[in-house]
């Protein structure tokens, strides 16, 4: 097995609870990898020999990104929806279904090829692990086929046939479809199932009943609430013990202390309050209350077409209160804990070793230089990618 010594790392960001502050940062750093994981992490004086050598010329190094919450299987294009928002129109639930009709149209190969366009993009920008879910299917074959394709992509699947009640669908009656045949046809290809618990989407009882009937086939539930208004979403999230609920962009203080109580993390998506002109979530007000705080990209064709979690953090730290190391944390730590993962998110002997340079000496420009392609080099498991 060939190991490789990465060595004149300006700043090591480890994640590692042993190591002092929140990043666990060792500053003129090195690090092995062995076959596909961290096999040593330390200061640069101190490091093994390896059979290979990589100079990272004094620039800073972090654990890839984990994004946690993505709508990759779709095809058409929103952008006139996106012009006519930022000429004053405002974002609706509704739009889904523009999505939903050219998904059902496209062919396999078509959708499984902008998946793979749109995860080569995300890689470039250094996330290393994405979530996927289905949801612009809406129909038992459509789901099905949706998760068989992101299946392809990643481990991190999510069901979310309770994305919108499809045209012409009596609620009730697509709950029990959803909760039925069309849960039966996607749990093969799913480790998550969610719901949009919003007004012009699902109301709380059908959203307890989906999560419930996913939670029996053991798929673990997530939830998308509290995005376009206060809502009982988070209540629920909370109340059920979900690992991770979404937007959190309305929240009273009930809601801040129950997610604090149950442990749930909050997943922020500050790329969608960007692009429906939303006001942020305060994450500011989470992370002092003592809620555990992810960021993601949601990258999606309607209320967030961006993938690019570099943009997330500049958004947090600028927007929503969050030092840079707190977002850094939230893409990498919180990220993988979002998905219930402990072998990715830190750069740890043992872990996987999924790294992102950046061509910068600190994680701080990565907010400190917005827009600016920093990502200079991506491992996956050991590999360049
Ligand atoms: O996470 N909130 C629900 N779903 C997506 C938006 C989907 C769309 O508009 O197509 C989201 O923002
Ligand atoms: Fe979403």
């Amino acid at each position: 097995m060939t190991s490789t010594l990465i060595h004149n790392i300006g700043e090591l960001v480890t994640n590692d609870p042993e190591r002092p502050g929140l990043l666990g940062i060792v500053e003129d750093a090195a690090l092995v990898i062995e076959g596909g994981t961290v096999a040593w992490v330390g200061p640069a004086a101190d490091a093994p020999t390896a059979d290979e050598a990589y100079d990272a010329g004094g620039r800073a190094v972090l654990p890839g990104f984990v994004d946690s919450h993505s709508h990759l299987v779709f095809a058409g294009d929103r952008a006139a929806e996106f012009a006519a928002r930022m000429a004053g129109e405002s974002y609706a639930a509704g739009g889904i279904r523009t999505t939903v009709a050219a998904t059902r149209e496209a062919t396999d190969e078509q959708l499984t090829s902008h998946v793979a366009r749109l995860v080569q993009e995300m890689t470039r920008q250094g996330t290393t692990t994405v979530e996927i879910k289905s949801g612009y299917g809406l129909t038992t074959k459509d789901e099905a086929r949706s998760l068989a394709i992101a299946r392809q992509f990643t481990d991190e699947t999510t069901f979310l046939g309770a994305h919108v009640v499809p045209d012409g669908t009596d609620p009730a009656a697509y709950v029990e479809l959803v909760t039925g045949a069309m849960l039966e046809a996607a749990r093969p290809h799913a480790k998550w199932i969610d719901v949009f618990c919003e007004r012009g989407a699902f109301d709380v009882e059908h959203a307890r009943a989906v999560l419930v009937a996913g939670r029996a086939v053991g798929l673990e539930g997530r939830l998308h609430a509290n995005q376009l208004g206060p809502g009982p979403g988070v209540r629920l999230a909370a109340e059920l013990g979900l690992r991770a609920v979404d937007h959190c962009t309305y929240l009273d203080d009930v809601d801040v202390d129950d997610l604090r109580d149950s442990g749930t993390i909050a997943t922020l998506l500050p790329g969608v309050e960007f692009s429906t002109r939303q006001p942020y979530p305060d994450a500011r007000r989470l992370l002092d209350a003592g809620v555990r705080v992810a960021l993601a990209s949601d990258c999606n064709p309607g209320s967030c077409f961006t993938s690019s979690i570099p943009l997330c953090i500049a958004l947090a730290v600028r927007e929503m209160g969050m030092t840079p190391a707190e977002a850094v944390h939230a893409v990498t730590r919180r990220g993988a804990d979002a998905l219930g993962r402990d072998d990715i998110g830190a750069l740890v002997p043992g872990g996987r070793a999924d790294l992102v340079m950046l061509d910068a000496p600190t994680h701080v420009h990565l907010a400190y230089r917005p827009g600016v392609p920093l990502v200079t080099g991506v491992w996956r498991a050991g590999r360049p990618t």
